[in-house]
């Protein structure tokens, strides 16, 4: 299959290519498209035979469920059984945004769509293009991110062309995402909303909004054998650069400055590395960057104190590292608060929850 891809400003209202793309969607082919937080890759949520083909694309397994996508509140209803009153409060007030919700589901979204649950994941992304495009096609947009099973989230549309050139219709080109890191994922089905994973909508905020919220222990710790998490997909090691990642976590770390531990094993770690003739790659920060040895791939995240530009280019970073062919990729370690949360899910899980406590 050839493999369209097509540049669309946000700011452009001509939609020539988007309705091209739209109608891709409705007769049941598949589309990668932009959203604020990754490349999403659609298809018609409500067509069992295109959101099967998602599988099929990304190498998914299909208990894996699928985000569905809509462009405006009034199209939640039909897709639910029911909008308890914490989804309301929150999709008031975090809608268009990087929030997912989790809802009964209606009997209009097939099982192929929900990985056989009962409940279906809905979110309405805060982004131009993705907004057009899911107006244009008229159905809800299955979507999840525009990567191969177990590669990084892309965050630019090259990210989706590596992965799925040949594979798909179309990639809408709308240029690098915003956040960087995927949604905010809040189960509103039970009594207190439950955090299954987070995002740019931080706990925080969600607590500011709705009072109490849970947060799945599939967040923080890897996910034992006889552990259901809520989110099928946390028990999949995501995120996975093709080099082996440790994180060196300082024990005493304050959320502020890296030690001078964490820097000194960082270096004999990849010294270590580099003696025994493989490669070494290092994540750090703009603070950082110059204490680690030269012959090392270094590549800074940014300033520690801007979590938002943390967060945009983590993912770019570990696909840079897969393409550079490192052996051992070592990164310093994040505040696990606000959106250092997300970040230090994403890196926890890159790592195989490989943490070396100094
Ligand atoms: O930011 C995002 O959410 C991106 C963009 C494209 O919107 N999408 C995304 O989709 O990250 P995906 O498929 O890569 O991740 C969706 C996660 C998976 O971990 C899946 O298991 C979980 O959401 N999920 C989907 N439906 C669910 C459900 N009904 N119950 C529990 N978890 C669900
Ligand atoms: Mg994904």
């Amino acid at each position: 299959m050839e493999t369209k891809v097509i540049s669309i400003s946000r700011e452009d209202a001509e939609d020539s290519g988007l309705k091209e793309a739209a109608e891709i969607l409705r007769r049941g082919g598949l589309v990668a498209f932009p959203t604020e937080t990754v490349y999403g890759l659609g298809a018609n949520a409500l067509d069992e035979q295109a959101s099967s083909k998602i599988y099929a694309a990304k190498g998914r397994p299909s208990d894996n469920p699928l985000i569905a996508h809509i462009a405006d509140i009034a199209d939640l209803p039909p897709l639910v059984a029911e909008i308890p009153e914490a989804g309301r409060r929150l999709m008031e007030a975090y809608w268009p945004g990087p929030l997912t919700m989790i809802f009964r589901k209606s009997s209009l979204v097939p099982r192929t769509t929900t990985g056989g649950l009962d409940t279906v994941a809905v979110r309405m992304p805060d982004d131009a293009i993705a907004g057009r495009l899911i107006r244009l096609a008229g159905v809800p947009v299955a979507a999840p991110s525009a990567n191969m099973s177990g590669r990084p989230s892309p965050t630019r549309a090259d990210h989706v062309y590596q992965d799925m050139n040949g594979r798909i219709e179309m990639i809408i080109d709308g240029g690098p995402v915003g956040i960087g890191v995927e949604s905010t994922i809040v189960d509103v089905t039970g009594n207190v909303p439950v955090l299954l994973r987070p995002g740019a909508v931080t706990v925080e905020m969600l607590r500011s909004t709705v009072g109490e919220v849970e947060i799945d222990p599939a967040i923080s710790g890897p996910v034992k054998p006889d552990m259901k998490p809520k989110a099928p997909g946390m028990k999949y090691r995501h995120y996975a650069p093709r080099a082996e990642l440790t994180l060196v976590e300082d024990r005493e770390y304050t959320g502020k400055a890296v030690s001078r531990r964490v820097v000194d094993t960082i270096c004999s770690l990849a010294a270590d590395c580099m003696a025994g003739g493989r490669r070494a790659g290092i994540i750090c920060t703009d603070e950082t960057k110059d204490c680690y040895p030269r012959e090392a791939e270094i590549r800074s995240l940014g300033r520690r104190s801007q979590e938002e530009t943390i967060a945009h280019n983590l993912f770019g970073v570990l696909r840079e590292f897969d393409s550079l062919g490192v052996d051992e990729i070592y990164s310093e370690s994040f505040s696990g608060e606000n959106l250092g949360r997300a970040i230090m899910n994403r890196l926890t899980k890159a790592a195989g929850y490989r943490i070396k406590k100094v």
